[in-house]
């Protein structure tokens, strides 16, 4: 790793040194303790934490006592020996000789008894606390591991724009904004744009951020997440269902491999899904949610309530199939066999989570397309260029969206979407 200023080891490294080594550590006061005249000083980096003990004998008067006035989360560089100490948590402590306060902290606001709100509000301050650094680290590893899957499976990464011109998932959850002399949207999805690139690359992919203005408010909603979007070329519905599963078992089975620890620190018990993912169709769908005293009428999009009863009937994530064309976007390609549905598939996730892939097969025909916009009364002309991606050299296509924050949700455990970003954006939430 990189090391900046004098620090000559990370916390982590401290592990393989031998006593009486002398090392440059630095980091933020984690806790602080006083016996007996001496100062304990647990100094955590980003690689760990270390018990630091500053007396006199080994520092100067003045320096133990600058020790015993820096505060929690004060920046410190400290200078000393390495002491064995089997009663440590990680064996080993240091003995300071020299301890320098580069920043210093007061009453650093985040407190154990911190109320949700407030944690919010100091979300800046709050993402250095161990649980929302893990929280964060099992993101990463989510992101890596879903990128790395696309590489390894020769998916090319393309990326759509943040602004555009018309609605992909419909009007009601657009972001308008002002863009010179005419109105601009946030992206919803940058599965049209993926379209485009199918035919130059075939299989793409793209993680960046979608946005929503969701109103309401819930546990799985944010107005900005990342979206891991995928478009394949030459793919029907089960071709999509395929790289989806595949790509879903491959980022909980990385995450355990990689993050197992982190998660166990998290409490979260999670084993990665190892059976092949059932796959039902809507119809049944229903049949197992009426049966649990959901009231749902067919034609019912699958609200939060319907998909948290159908997901805890599974332990595996399922695939649902098939929805009533009503329900659903109007690029999904109808059901040739039964044209009051449409060839797409949901992923819900198990424990009550919920939808966290959406995706289908597409209508590769203008004609159908046309009809279908016009049954939707959106204007053609909206959506000329989309058109012309059926104009010259169609061919059938699939592909899906996996939310991000859900997919964390769901690895973590996590109560509420919210803790699965750095920085949440709802209806109520622009800062910080
Ligand atoms: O099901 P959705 O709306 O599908 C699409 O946007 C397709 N155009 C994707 C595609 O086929 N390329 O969204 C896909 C996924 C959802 O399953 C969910 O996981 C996530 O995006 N998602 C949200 N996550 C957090 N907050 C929101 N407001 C979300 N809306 C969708
Ligand atoms: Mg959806």
């Amino acid at each position: 790793m990189w090391k900046f200023g004098e620090r000559t080891h990370f916390i982590q490294e401290l592990q393989g040194l031998k006593e009486g080594d002398t090392v440059k550590i630095a980091g933020w006061i984690y806790r602080k303790s006083e016996l007996g005249g001496v100062v304990f000083l647990r100094l955590r980096d980003s690689t760990g934490v270390v018990q630091v003990v500053a007396k006199e004998g080994s520092m100067s008067k003045e320096e133990v006592e600058s020790a015993r006035q820096a505060d929690i989360e004060s920046s410190l560089l400290v200078e000393g020996r390495i002491r064995k100490d089997p009663r440590s948590p990680t064996g080993i402590e240091i003995l300071a000789s020299r301890i320098k306060v580069v920043g210093e902290s007061h009453d650093f606001p985040i407190k154990p008894d911190s109320g949700e709100e407030f944690l919010l509000d100091n979300r800046h301050l709050h993402i250095r606390t161990t649980k929302m650094r893990n929280t964060l680290l099992i993101r990463k590893e989510v992101l890596r591991a879903a990128e790395e899957w696309f590489i390894k499976n020769g998916f090319v990464r393309f990326e759509g724009p943040t602004f555009v011109g018309t609605a992909v998932e419909g009007g009601a959850t657009l972001f308008e904004v002002p863009y010179f002399n005419k109105k601009a949207y946030l992206t919803q999805s940058s599965q049209f744009y993926l379209e485009a690139a199918i035919f130059a690359f075939e299989n793409v992919y793209t993680i960046q951020p979608s946005f929503r203005a969701e109103k309401s408010r819930t546990r799985r909603h944010l107005t900005e997440f990342w979206h891991a979007e995928a478009e394949m070329a030459w793919a029907d519905l089960n071709g999509m269902m395929d790289v989806a599963e595949s790509l879903t078992r491959y980022i909980s089975q990385k995450v355990v491999e990689r993050a197992g620890h982190i998660l166990e620190a998290l409490n979260r018990k999670f084993e990665p899904p190892d059976n092949r993912f059932p796959r039902i169709t809507y119809d049944e769908a229903i049949e197992i949610a009426r049966k649990k005293e959901v009231s749902i009428e067919w034609g019912d999009d699958l609200g939060t309530e319907t998909e948290r009863v159908i997901s805890l009937e599974f332990d595996l994530p399922v695939f649902i199939t098939k929805y009533p064309k009503k329900a659903k976007a109007f690029y999904h390609k109808p059901d040739p066999k039964r044209p009051d549905v449409v060839l797409c598939a949901d992923l819900l996730a198990p424990e009550g989570i919920g939808e966290i892939i959406g995706g289908g097969q597409r209508i590769n025909s203008e004609e159908e397309l046309l009809m279908r916009l016009r049954e939707e009364n959106l204007n053609p002309s909206n959506y000329k260029w989309y058109l012309d991606l059926r104009k010259y050299g169609s061919v059938p296509h699939s592909g899906f969206g996996l939310g991000i924050e859900r997919t964390i949700r769901w690895i973590a455990g996590l109560p509420h979407i919210r803790n699965a970003i750095p920085f949440p954006r709802t209806p109520t939430r622009l800062y910080p």
